[in-house]
């Protein structure tokens, strides 16, 4: 089974490319099942169908659904929601605002994703396409459901244990109502089934993320950003698209400035994305909606072979390493990055004003936007380890580094000063 997830800033094509994508895995045989986790649905125009949020059949091999965000909360977040609802208005909280509240910030996000385990699960798919807009916050949630906990548990500052024992006593000193025993089964089992999706999100050999661009600058920051954090939280990213991009043969000189800009830009993508593969759409003369377009627009983007396996088949994993890895080591934090075949003795570290880091190895050029974690450390160095250029950050201001170690023979070490250049 494979789960294909397309991420990207609103409107720049996620839905139409999902689509796209599901309609040409369906064409390959595969049973494939399309889901919109994005609370702005679109995924029922795109196709030019009604779907709702029970899954819909919608042509040979091909099902869709849009998640019910109302419905999806109440299964994994009910109880509590209903307890927090019911300890809120006993505060004093008006009803309305009380249920407001009491869907806290992330939650909707994360249990529309859950619907992901759930598909899986049901074993009925060969294939998952998810339409999604997961924001940084709730990558974070999943991926480290040991966060979660750590939130509850700050909300919720007795415990099962704790409560039994108590239970007696705070019901004769307070009116205040109580969690009862479900509620702590219900919050086990929602970090749970968070575990298991982040499990099948981050297993390369099942998931692969992808994400669709447009050719313009803040909508590149804004990807560069998400490509960022998939890479921190562990998550496989395997190609990017660059949807509406101007066709060459457009000669209306009203576009030339665009098609110039485009073009700009779309360097600037290669050098964010290296080194995962770049599919270009264009833009096509209409909106892309109905299934002879999405097939036209998966002809664009994988290549019209219709073969299993082959090139156009968008379940391959188009690139298999990490393209971006951060860890710890000897006192640093290492920021590590493939590098292409390029002259190894020139690399030019230099930080902008966007916390990005930009690496230049002669005429290479690698832009990098560092996660916050990171761009406040400063940088003590480079090592080249085998493929890949590994970036040293001091983990903690006052943290002693040797510089002995800094120029071992073993590595090639390259020392800037790069505090002084950040704006
Ligand atoms: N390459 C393209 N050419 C023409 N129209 C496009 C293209 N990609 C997307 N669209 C149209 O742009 C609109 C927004 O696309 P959509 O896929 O819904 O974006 P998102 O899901 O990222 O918000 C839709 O009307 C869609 O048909
Ligand atoms: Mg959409």
């Amino acid at each position: 089974m494979r789960i294909l997830l397309y991420t990207g800033k609103g409107g720049v094509g996620k839905t139409s490319i999902s689509a796209a994508t599901a309609v040409r895995c369906a064409q390959l045989g595969y049973r494939t099942v399309v889901l919109s986790t994005d609370p702005a649905h679109s995924l029922g125009d795109s196709f030019d169908m009604r779907i709702g949020s029970e899954i819909k059949e919608l042509a040979p091999n091909l099902w869709g659904q849009e998640i019910d965000l109302l419905y999806q909360i109440d299964r994994y977040w009910g109880r509590v929601q209903r307890y927090l609802n019911v300890l809120f208005a006993w505060q004093g909280m008006d009803g309305l605002v009380a249920e407001e509240a009491s869907i806290l910030p992330g939650m909707e996000e994360l249990a529309s994703l859950m619907q992901i385990t759930f598909l899986a699960d049901s074993g009925d798919y060969d294939v998952i396409v998810i339409d999604a807009a997961p924001t940084g916050s709730t990558l974070q949630l999943l991926s480290v459901p040991d966060i979660a906990r750590w939130y509850l548990e700050k909300i919720f500052p007795f415990h099962r244990k704790t409560m039994q024992v108590a239970r007696p006593v705070l019901t004769r000193l307070s009116d205040m109502p109580l969690p009862e025993d479900d509620f702590f089964d219900s919050i086990e089992e929602l970090i749970r089934f968070m575990e298991r999706t982040n499990r099948l999100l981050s297993d390369a050999d099942i998931s692969s993320m992808r994400v669709v661009l447009n050719p313009e600058k803040m909508v590149i920051k804004e990807g560069q950003r998400a490509y960022t954090y998939l890479n921190l939280y562990g998550y496989p990213v395997d190609s990017v698209v660059v949807n509406r991009i101007f066709p060459q043969d457009l000669t209306d000189s009203y576009f030339d400035l665009w098609k110039h800009a485009q073009a700009e830009n779309m360097e600037l993508v290669r050098e964010a994305f290296y080194p995962l593969p770049i599919f270009e759409v264009p833009l096509f003369e209409q909106e892309v909606t109905g299934l002879p377009l999405l097939q036209q627009m998966a002809d664009t983007v994988f290549g019209a072979e219709l073969v299993r396996g082959g090139q156009g088949d968008p379940t391959q994993r188009y690139y298999a390493g990490k393209p971006q890895e951060i860890f710890h080591e000897d006192g640093y934090y290492v920021l590590s990055i493939p590098l292409p075949l390029v002259d190894r003795e020139q690399v030019h570290l230099h930080r902008s004003v966007y916390d990005e880091l930009v690496v230049r190895i002669g005429n290479w050029k690698r832009n990098i936007s560092l996660p916050t974690g990171l761009a406040r450390l400063d940088i003590d160095g480079a090592r080249y380890v085998d493929d890949r250029l590994n970036i040293l950050f001091k983990s903690q201001a006052g943290d002693e580094i040797a510089s002995e170690d800094l120029t071992t023979d073993r590595w090639k070490i390259l020392r800037s000063k790069l505090s002084g250049h950040r704006a």
